[in-house]
């Protein structure tokens, strides 16, 4: 007999943490199971990208870290992406596109950001991070002109348990696929739902046309000195 498939692990809701990723990243040391989920109304210290902060007042967001273990899936941040972009799309009826390498933006301004951090040791672990703009009204002046939220798109805050849900839906429909088919899935939906490329863009000094992705998920950028391919980095418009 075939054992049954596992559910997956519950979600621990919590209402004011650090970050998501750390209390992440202390249950993976406790031998917590893959695909772990950590949900919180309140950050004291969330992580945003490139060590910078992310800041978001109580519950007001989706603020929420998922286990993987072995951290060894590729282009895992380009599918989460590709997951939140969905989900929002699915839950909020929201045209959601992908700012490289996995900003989610509508109508030009960000809505969701998402952070992958991976822990070294015997097993790596990687702690999949989404933060998801659900209630805002406002943004303070650096982001005023940069920032939107589900509420400022459609007029209306949605749940947060469905945006949750749909979330790890879209997260473990794409992860599998990731696990099953390797990259070309992930990277043709990314391009289907892209911003960036046909777009003069900038990634840390270097500026050209952003003209595809690479077959490992690094940006193609056409430059005047030839095609150059970034593997990380801040991406700016213009
Ligand atoms: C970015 O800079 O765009 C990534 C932001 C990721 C924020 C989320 S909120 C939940 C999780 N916990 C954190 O501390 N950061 C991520």
């Amino acid at each position: 007999m075939r054992p049954a498939a596992s559910a997956p692990a519950p979600v621990l809701r919590l209402a004011s943490v650090d970050s998501t990723q750390a209390v992440v990243f202390a249950l993976a040391e406790g031998g917590a199971p893959d695909r772990t989920v950590v949900l919180a109304d309140h950050q004291t210290a969330g992580r945003g990208r490139r060590g910078r902060r992310w800041v978001a007042a109580p519950g007001t967001s989706l603020l929420v870290s998922i286990l993987v273990r072995p951290a060894r899936l590729p282009a895992l941040s380009l599918a989460t992406g590709v997951a939140v972009a969905e989900a929002l799309a699915q839950v909020g009826g929201v045209p959601a596109r992908l700012k490289w390498p996995n900003d989610v933006l509508v109508r030009g301004r960000k809505i969701a950001g998402i952070l992958v951090e991976v822990r070294a040791g015997v097993e790596p672990v990687a702690a999949v991070g989404i933060g998801v703009n659900l209630a805002q009204e406002t943004f303070p002046p650096p982001l005023a002109a940069s920032a939107t939220s589900l509420r400022l798109e459609v007029g209306r805050t949605p749940d947060r348990d469905r945006v949750l849900d749909a979330v790890l839906g879209a997260f473990d429909a794409w992860r599998g696929r990731l696990a099953a088919e390797g990259l070309p899935p992930v990277l043709a939906r990314w391009r289907a739902l892209a911003d960036t490329l046909g777009r003069t863009v900038t990634v840390d000094g270097l500026t050209g046309r952003a003209v595809d992705l690479d077959e490992d998920g690094a940006l193609l950028i056409d430059t005047p000195a030839g095609r150059r391919r970034v593997m990380a980095g801040e991406l700016q418009v213009g």
